[in-house]
């Protein structure tokens, strides 16, 4: 695997590459990796005859009062981790060469970015969509494949691409769980032994309400109230919950089969979230 951390030499690897017909993956992660982030590299294997990750600690998408500089980083691990899940290309620049002192621009994807996530994390997919476009414009990928775990980013960068006529087509991963249900994240670190147990509530709380949409139950608040009974039962705090259409995140008073029930929810001070399609 060859590791790559300056911009310049990333694009003449992707130029050269292309040259040469050879398709490029890209899966974008911030390290710390986990079986979700590895599902999404055995994908993106399947999708080019290069496969690039790249590992790069966003602070453009860290509000002033998030865990940046806690954000967990293990670089021998994710290294021995990536190669091994077949990454040709890691790509981890430095942040003082991704943002120089004269950096001024960003990428707003309006109506999607200020909802859900958004409203408790202002500017954060702002920061999001501005370092995916970079990434883009460095890997050149022919795919780029994300997690459904971040439905809303997801959903962000699917709009990003198709309103900037991006020849990147983005792929969707399904969501990789512990065995309780509990969704693959860097900052499940953050929980206690409790926290973590109760955190399981979630996709509890999704499965039964997605379970009872299947029954026949499509009035949105009916749903909505089992996920948050479950929560509640289990001492979480609710951010929010909301039954939303997967392309505009606008919410729907009636559940239906374009619908996606999606939570945020604080187990003490560390913000989980996921989602469930309500997709027959
Ligand atoms: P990060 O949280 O490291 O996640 C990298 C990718 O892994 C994202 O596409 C995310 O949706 C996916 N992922 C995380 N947990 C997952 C799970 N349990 N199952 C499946 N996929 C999962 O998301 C980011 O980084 C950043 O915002 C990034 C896109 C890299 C931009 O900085």
């Amino acid at each position: 695997m060859k590791i790559i951390t300056d911009i310049t030499e990333m694009q003449g690897f992707s130029l050269d590459r292309r040259a040469h017909g050879e398709r490029i993956a890209l899966v974008p992660t911030m390290g710390y990796l986990h079986d979700g982030h590895l599902s999404l590299l055995r994908e993106g294997r399947k999708h080019g005859d290069v496969l690039v990750m790249s590992l790069f600690v966003n602070p453009m998408q860290f509000g002033p009062k998030e865990d940046l500089g806690r954000y967990p980083r293990d670089f021998e691990r994710d290294r021995v981790l990536s190669e091994s899940a077949g990454t040709d290309v890691l790509f981890c620049p430095d942040a003082a060469l991704m943002y120089p002192a004269s950096f001024r621009t960003a990428v707003e994807v309006a109506g999607l970015s200020d909802v859900l996530c958004g409203k408790t994390r202002p500017g954060h997919f702002r920061g999001v969509a501005t370092v995916v476009l970079k990434l883009f414009n460095i890997v050149m990928p022919h795919t780029a494949l994300f997690g459904e775990k971040d439905f809303q980013q997801l959903t962000i960068i699917k709009q990003m691409a198709e309103d900037l006529n991006m020849a990147v087509e983005i792929v969707g991963v399904p969501t990789v769980r512990e065995p309780d249900g509990l969704a693959m994240s860097s900052r499940n670190t953050y929980l206690s032994e409790a926290q973590r147990a109760a955190a399981a509530s979630i996709s509890k709380g999704l499965r039964k309400a997605a379970a009872a949409f299947k029954e026949g139950e499509k009035d949105s608040a009916s749903l909505m109230g089992i996920v948050r009974g479950e929560m509640a039962s289990a001492g979480l705090r609710e951010d929010y919950v909301d039954i939303v259409d997967e392309r505009t995140l606008g919410t729907l008073p009636a559940a239906s089969s374009h619908g996606r029930i999606v939570v945020a929810a604080y187990a003490g001070t560390t913000r989980l979230i996921d989602n469930i399609s309500l997709k027959e």
